[in-house]
């Protein structure tokens, strides 16, 4: 076994100031409270405000971690994002500029809502390589600035956030240490989950059109195959560990829908109060939601230091990916859930 690993010192998490209602969604659309709470379980969600993007809600997430770690500098900082302020450069080196932590090494990974499994990963293999003794990952993405305001089904789910982690060298047999991971994609299903315009592809075929620099999502297909690779993903990752399933003790997946949270549950053959879920009150915050869903866990008293925490993701990509680790006992600062009620933001 290898003697050096990457170990969780710290976690935080921020939701920014504007909170969206499922009827304040049903006054401007044709959606009802009861659509959304059934099919998806979310009943709130939080946005940003004109002026705010995904560096600011990072910068935030990423000084709460850093707190919760009781560290004031990092070697290396991975941001997970699909929505960069810039489709160029990077995101990551302004945030860390912003952060106070020097010329350190900057970088953005963008695998949509696995993303934040991709960048824990990503950190993790250069801590344990040597290249770095310390990292920040963090989680970010302000997908209401790129939603159409007029399709229900994706107002409905995406709201804005970013949550963080800090990881640091250590020893595999200390709580905390990163202990495997399951990465996969298939670029076959890439139309499933995508911007179409705004990138190369759009620009060298001169078929850019002003709507394309949406988000689109096939709902349907997306939610079978949700349950289907994290199910997979996560089996794939407790067997090589040698962990029986039901030693997990919370399963921290990607927040999209709770009935997808129930199937993979189900999948594993893990009971409810197993599958950590705070979807209600953010809906699905993309690369955000792990870290959300941890850092709310480990504040609320749902995830323990010992317990066996396996974390999930799938995304745009597709992608997919599963993390383990023994948890460890981090001082974490509950999420704002409660930021003033304020008026729906204007679709930007
Ligand atoms: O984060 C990346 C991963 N993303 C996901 O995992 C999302 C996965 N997909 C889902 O969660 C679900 O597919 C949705 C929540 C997006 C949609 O739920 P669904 O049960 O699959 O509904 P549907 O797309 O099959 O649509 C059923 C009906 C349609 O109407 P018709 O054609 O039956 O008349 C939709 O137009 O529901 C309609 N609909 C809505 N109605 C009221 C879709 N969105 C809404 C809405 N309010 N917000």
């Amino acid at each position: 076994m290898n003697a050096r690993a990457a170990v969780l010192a710290g976690l935080g998490g921020w939701l920014p100031p504007v909170r969206v209602t499922n009827d304040d969604l049903a006054r401007e659309l044709d959606t009802s409270d009861e659509w959304i709470t059934t099919r998806t379980g979310i009943r709130q969600r939080f946005v940003v405000p004109p002026g705010l993007s995904t560096s600011g809600v990072a910068v935030e997430a990423g000084a709460r971690a850093l707190e919760s770690a009781g560290a004031h500098r990092v070697d290396l900082l991975v941001l997970a994002t699909s929505t960069p302020d810039h489709p160029c450069p990077a995101t990551a080196p302004e945030v860390a500029g912003r952060l106070g932590l020097g010329p350190i090494p900057a970088f953005d990974v963008a695998a949509v809502c696995t993303g934040f499994v991709y960048a824990l990963a990503t950190a993790s293999s250069m801590i344990t390589a040597g290249v770095a003794d310390s990292a920040l990952v963090i989680g970010a993405d302000t997908f209401s600035t790129i939603l159409d305001p007029e399709d229900r089904t994706t107002r409905a789910i995406f709201g804005d956030g970013a949550g963080a982690a800090v990881l640091r060298a250590g020893h595999p047999a200390e709580s905390g240490a990163l202990l495997g991971f399951d990465l996969g994609s298939d670029g076959s299903q890439a139309d499933l989950i995508t911007v179409p315009g705004g990138g190369s592809e759009y620009r060298s075929k001169g078929l850019a059109e002003p709507g394309d620099a949406f988000f689109a999502m096939q709902g349907r297909p997306v939610f079978r195959n949700a349950v289907t690779r994290m199910s997979e993903s996560s089996q794939r990752l407790v067997r090589r560990l040698g962990w029986p399933v039901e030693s997990v003790d919370r399963l921290v997946a990607h927040q999209a829908n709770i009935r997808i949270l129930s199937a993979v549950g189900a999948d594993l053959g893990l009971p409810d109060e197993k599958v950590v879920a705070n979807l209600d009150r953010v809906g699905n915050t993309v690369a955000a939601s792990i870290p959300l869903a941890l850092t709310d866990a480990v504040a609320t008293g749902s995830v323990v230091p010992g317990h066996r925490v396996l974390l999930c993701g799938f995304g745009g990509g597709l992608t997919w990916g599963a993390a383990a680790l023994r948890f460890p006992d981090l001082s974490v600062e509950p999420l704002p859930y409660h930021a003033a009620p304020a008026e729906l933001a204007p679709a930007h």
